[in-house]
C-alpha cells in the first residue's frame, strides 16, 4: 500500500539556512478552478468548514513573475506590484496581507525586496475572480525560492506547501495548483485530504469526466457585489450553516461515486444543487444577498429545457456571482456550442463568453 504523506502546520515551518539567493526571478502560470462541491464558510486561518472538490481549469489563468533581490535593511516586506506591466497600487494591500500571513512559514521573504509582475489570460473586468489563480501563481513563485534555498525538497512537499501558502491568500486558491480534480478539506472517506492544503483527487474518474468543458457565460462583468470574505462571514451564525456543512460532506461522497461510475445523472443533480445551495445560503443569510441576475435564471431555465428536450448532458454551476459556468463532456461539444450561440449568448453582457476546459494544473514559465 502506498504511504500517505500527511503534513501538519508545523511541517511547514522552516529550519534556518544561511543561504542567500542572488537577485533573480521565478515565473509561474496557475489556472483558475471551478468548484463542484462548494467551499462556503471558514474558521480562523482559512480553515474550511467543509470539504470541497473542483475541476482545475486551463485557459483562464494568471501569469506571475516574482523578481527578488536581497535586502535585509528594511523594516517591512518590500513589494512592488505590476499588472500587465503597469504599477497597480490597489492590488498591493491583498498581496501585502498574503506576505504577512505566509512569513511564519517562509521567513526568508523578510530578507528580500520583491517586484510582482502579473497578468491574467482572461479580461480583468469579466467578473471572473482572479484570486484563486493569482494567489496560486504567487505561492508557487515563493516556493520556487524555497526550493532554491532548500534543494532537497521533494515534489510532494513542494506542491503541498504551495497549496498551503496559496490557501492563506484565498481559500479556493489551494485548489488551483494541480489537476484535473482537486479535493480540499478533511473528509473521512479520503485519508489524504487535509484542511491545510488541496490534494489531487485520487479516486477513480470515469472516462466521460476525463475531458470536460466549462464555458463561462458572462452575465455580469462588473466587480463582485459581495466579497468572498463577507460571504464566508455570513456563514457564521447562519441559521442553516450546520446542515449545509453536513450536506457538502455528503455531496463529496455522492460526487465521488458519480465520478467513478460515470453516472452523469447523479453528477448533474449534485453539481446543480451545490450551485443553488451556495446562492440559497446568500438568500437566507443575515444580511442577505441576491447575486443572480434575471439573465442567470433565464440561462438556467434554458439549460434545463434543452437537457430535457435533447437528452444532452449539459449542466450549470455558479460562483458567488451572476455568471454561469456551463459544463459538458467532450463528446457533445459541437451540439452545445450551437446551443450557446443560438440560445444562451443573448443573455450574456455584450454577447461574451469564455471557452475553458479541465486542465492539469500550474506550469513553471521560463
Ligand atoms: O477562495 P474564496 O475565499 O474567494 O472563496 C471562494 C468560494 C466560491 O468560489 C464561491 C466557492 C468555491 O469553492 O470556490
Amino acid at each position: 500500500m502506498q504511504k500517505i504523506l500527511f503534513l501538519k502546520t508545523t511541517d511547514f515551518i522552516l529550519h534556518k539556512t544561511a543561504a542567500v539567493l542572488e537577485p533573480g526571478s521565478f515565473s509561474w502560470k496557475a489556472p483558475s478552478n471551478i468548484a463542484l462541491v462548494k467551499y462556503w464558510g471558514k474558521s480562523e486561518g482559512q480553515i474550511p468548514k467543509n470539504t470541497s472538490i473542483s475541476f482545475t481549469l486551463d485557459a483562464c489563468a494568471t501569469h506571475t513573475k516574482l523578481s527578488f533581490s536581497p535586502d535585509k535593511e528594511k523594516e517591512h516586506i518590500a513589494i512592488q506590484v505590476l499588472y500587465e506591466g503597469k504599477v497597480k497600487e490597489d492590488f498591493k494591500p491583498k498581496i501585502r496581507q498574503f506576505f504577512e500571513r505566509i512569513t511564519p512559514y517562509v521567513p526568508f521573504v523578510k530578507d528580500y525586496a520583491f517586484v510582482i509582475d502579473t497578468r491574467n489570460t482572461f479580461p480583468h473586468s469579466s467578473g471572473i475572480a482572479s484570486s484563486a489563480s493569482g494567489m496560486a501563481a504567487l505561492a508557487l513563485c515563493v516556493m520556487s525560492m524555497e526550493k532554491a534555498l532548500y534543494p532537497d525538497m521533494t515534489s510532494g512537499y513542494f506542491y503541498k506547501k504551495a497549496s498551503f501558502l496559496a490557501r492563506l491568500g484565498s481559500g479556493s486558491a489551494s485548489r488551483s495548483l494541480q489537476g484535473p480534480v482537486v479535493l480540499w478539506g478533511k473528509h473521512s472517506s479520503f485519508p489524504e485530504s487535509s484542511d491545510l492544503y488541496g490534494v489531487v483527487y485520487s479516486g477513480a474518474i470515469h472516462r466521460v469526466f476525463e475531458k470536460f468543458h466549462d464555458t463561462i457565460l458572462l452575465v455580469d462583468k462588473g466587480q463582485k457585489t459581495v466579497s468572498s470574505s463577507a460571504g464566508h462571514a455570513l456563514m457564521k451564525g447562519h441559521p442553516f450553516a450546520n446542515q449545509r456543512f453536513k450536506q457538502a460532506r455528503e455531496n463529496v461522497q455522492i460526487l465521488a461515486k458519480a465520478l467513478r461510475e460515470g453516472d452523469m445523472e447523479r453528477f448533474i443533480r449534485v453539481v446543480e444543487s451545490e450551485a443553488l445551495t451556495l446562492h440559497a445560503m446568500m438568500l437566507t443569510g443575515i444580511p442577505n444577498y441576491i447575486l443572480m441576475q434575471p439573465e442567470t435564471l433565464a440561462i438556467i431555465q434554458s439549460i434545463r429545457k434543452y437537457r430535457t428536450k435533447t437528452g444532452i448532458p449539459v449542466l450549470f454551476t455558479l460562483d458567488a456571482g451572476a455568471n454561469v459556468h456551463l459544463l459538458y463532456p467532450e463528446n457533445v461539444k459541437l451540439e452545445v456550442n450551437r446551443f450557446i450561440s443560438e440560445d444562451l449568448q443573448k443573455y450574456c453582457e455584450n454577447g461574451q463568453y469564455i471557452h475553458d476546459r479541465t486542465g492539469k494544473g500550474a506550469v513553471q514559465l521560463l
